[in-house]
């Protein structure tokens, strides 16, 4: 049988160009031939205070970007967590099978906690409980995602063999694919970090909606090490190596192809060409998902149609877990 795919992304800024290379640009071509399930996880973005008005924006753009990446609508089914019911209640009943020092280990709860020490509450700690259950609701055998989600995945899949292992065979044990190359995008103002669409700082990020202008900007000014020889070597020059990354991605080169291409020229050069290469791929999906957005009653229909689906695929899992468990 086909195995289905899931995925969910946040809805608590604009996505960045780590988002696309790391995880939306594989959803998409999953999508070309597989079941596919994606989901803009607006109560996993409540674990930490949202402005309301900013937060239903936000779920909208969000929307309307991951569609314009390149899904068809009619074949993937796209839409907003929180309405689907479904979610919260196998949440719960998840959460009786998940351990407490094995929330306490994960390491993104221990980052949002010191980011966040004033508001370190049990939605924070149980968030990979609620993403366990997306992902087993829709029997996804398959999870597309950065190097950052692999510890969440490994809890998912716990929480899974320990349920099935009381229960029986009720949930598909899903399995993360993480791609080779862009896993891991780091921050131009600080290459020793991931690029993070929630960073304070603009100068780390590319978001996906940004002018031309703004994106060979950022290339311009990304922090490089000393020397100026473009070589792919992450220990020693993380900053080159990071915008070779990038570059290779988005003109579908080989590493060694790119270090040989620009051999002898100095980072200018180079940088200038990451930003066109940049602007390049994200151009289309910034101008299609303008055009979603510009007409918000077709955009809400989309949205509609994408809960109703949602809703149909999630029952049968949550109606087998009430039975196997007694509810
Ligand atoms: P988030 O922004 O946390 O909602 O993440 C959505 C998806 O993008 C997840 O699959 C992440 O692993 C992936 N992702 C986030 N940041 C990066 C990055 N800097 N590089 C590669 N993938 C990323
Ligand atoms: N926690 C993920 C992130 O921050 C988003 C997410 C929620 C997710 N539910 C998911 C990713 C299910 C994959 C599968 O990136």
């Amino acid at each position: 049988m086909q195995k289905t795919i899931f995925s969910g992304i946040q809805p608590t800024a604009i996505p960045t160009l780590g988002n696309y290379l790391g995880a939306l640009g594989n959803w998409v071509s999953l999508s070309k031939e597989h079941r596919c399930i994606y989901s803009i996880v607006d109560m996993h973005a409540i674990t930490v205070r949202q402005d309301p008005e900013t937060l239903r924006r936000r779920i909208r753009e969000v929307y309307a970007l991951v569609l314009a990446c390149g899904l068809d609508h009619d074949n993937t089914v796209l839409y907003v967590q929180s309405h689907v019911p479904a979610h919260a209640e196998l949440c719960w009943i998840l959460n009786n099978f998940a351990m407490f020092g094995e929330l306490g280990r994960m390491t993104q709860f221990k980052e949002k906690s010191a980011k966040h020490a004033d508001n370190i509450n049990a939605g924070l700690f149980t968030y990979p409980v609620l993403q366990t259950a997306d992902i087993l609701l829709y029997g996804a055998g398959i999870v597309p995602i950065g190097e950052d989600q692999k510890q969440h995945l490994e809890l998912a899949r716990n929480i899974a063999i320990r349920f099935n292992g009381v229960y029986g065979d009720v949930f598909t044990v899903p399995e993360p694919v993480i791609p080779k190359m862009g896993a891991r995008i780091m921050s131009l103002a600080d290459p020793s970090h991931k690029m993070d669409k929630s960073d304070p700082n603009p100068a780390g990020y590319i978001s996906m909606l940004d002018d031309k202008d703004t994106i060979i900007q950022r290339c311009k000014r990304a922090v490089t090490d000393s020397g100026g020889e473009v070589r792919y070597d992450p220990a020693e020059k993380p900053g080159v190596s990071n915008l070779m990354t990038i570059y290779a991605l988005c003109t579908g080169q080989e590493l060694e192809a790119v270090g040989r291409a620009f051999e002898g020229q100095g980072y200018g050069a180079f940088k200038t060409a990451v930003g066109e290469a940049v602007d390049s791929v994200l151009s289309p999906v910034r101008t299609k998902a303008a055009g979603l957005l510009e007409d918000p009653d077709a955009l809400g229909a989309l949205i509609a149609g994408g809960a109703e689906r949602a809703k149909a695929a999630a029952a049968p899992v949550l109606q087998k877990v009430r039975d196997v468990i007694g509810l």
